[in-house]
């Protein structure tokens, strides 16, 4: 679950603050990644994890304070850019022109995501919820889908959540969001199967990792950020449809799907 700086950021635009922190030179046969939420925990740990495997990445979110040292590490083969997921009606627009200093897209990342602890089920903690992890991600994801199916080819790889297949009375729409993008990916999966069938999804389905968003009591199995990254890294390498994170949360994943179906 994230923090209330979420809703105070909300709002701007690349147009706004964009900044260019390395001009990534041209290649001959390169893999470029976009990674949105990049500047903490697990997507930073992602970016860091391609970028040591010798692709190009973009790294964006918000706190540009954060991605320039992250960038700061890969000089040579990453670039950091503002990116706010919570402004749907720029998405496009912003991403295209990201892609563009990256010189192509092979693989989408999106790991931006919030939500709360909301005990008083504050109405709008639960609408900044929404905005990132529906509004945005749909827009981010919309806008991923119809790049690659005009490229013919490319992935993209999105960290949903073992609360997506819960209900619990924490934060109704942290758990409700992730239920959505699980269907969503689950969807843009079989659309690409349909329309371009070069195009894979990879949904990357975390229980517990160590980052700002772990909060509460009661966790177990706990992932460190960067085994979390390893995991899945890998797991978009073998472009798998489905990764939990870690492996064996697939046993919660399949009993909390046999308990749904016997309700
Ligand atoms: N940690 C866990 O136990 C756990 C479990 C299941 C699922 N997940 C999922 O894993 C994903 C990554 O979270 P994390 O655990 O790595 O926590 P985190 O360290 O808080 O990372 C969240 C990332 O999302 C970015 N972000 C949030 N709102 C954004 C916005 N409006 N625009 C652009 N970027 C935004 C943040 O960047 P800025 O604030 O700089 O914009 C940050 O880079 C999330 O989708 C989360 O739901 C985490």
């Amino acid at each position: 679950m994230g923090n209330n700086l979420d809703i105070a950021r909300s709002g701007n635009s690349l147009s706004d603050v964009a900044f260019k922190k390395t001009k990534i030179p041209a290649m001959k046969k390169s893999q470029r990644a976009l990674v949105i939420g990049a500047s903490s925990g697990i997507g930073r740990e992602m970016a860091l994890w391609l970028a040591k495997n010798d692709w190009h990445v973009a790294a964006v979110a918000r706190r540009e304070n954060l991605l320039q040292e992250l960038c700061a590490e890969f000089p040579n083969c990453m670039l950091a850019n503002f990116f706010d997921a919570n402004a749907t009606e720029t998405i496009a627009e912003n991403l295209e022109e990201i892609v563009k200093q990256l010189g192509g897209m092979d693989l989408l990342v999106i790991s931006a995501g919030t939500g709360f602890l909301n005990p008083e089920l504050n109405l709008p903690l639960e609408q900044s919820t929404i905005k990132t992890n529906v509004d945005g991600f749909t827009a981010i994801a919309n806008w991923g889908y119809h790049y690659f199916k005009t490229q013919g080819s490319g992935q993209i790889a999105a960290i949903t959540s073992v609360g997506g297949l819960l209900s619990t009375p924490h934060g109704p729409a942290y758990n409700a969001s992730k239920a959505y993008q699980i269907n969503y990916l689950d969807s843009l999966r079989k659309k690409a199967k349909k329309e371009c069938p070069a195009v894979t999804v990879t949904e990357l389905r975390p229980g517990s990792v160590r980052t700002a968003m772990m909060k509460g009591e009661g966790h177990f199995w706990i992932t460190s950020p960067s085994d979390a990254a390893t995991i899945a890294c890998q797991a978009i390498l073998k472009k798998k449809r489905l990764q939990y994170i870690s492996k064996r949360w697939k046993f919660i994943g399949v009993l909390l799907r046999m308990v749904s179906l016997w309700r």
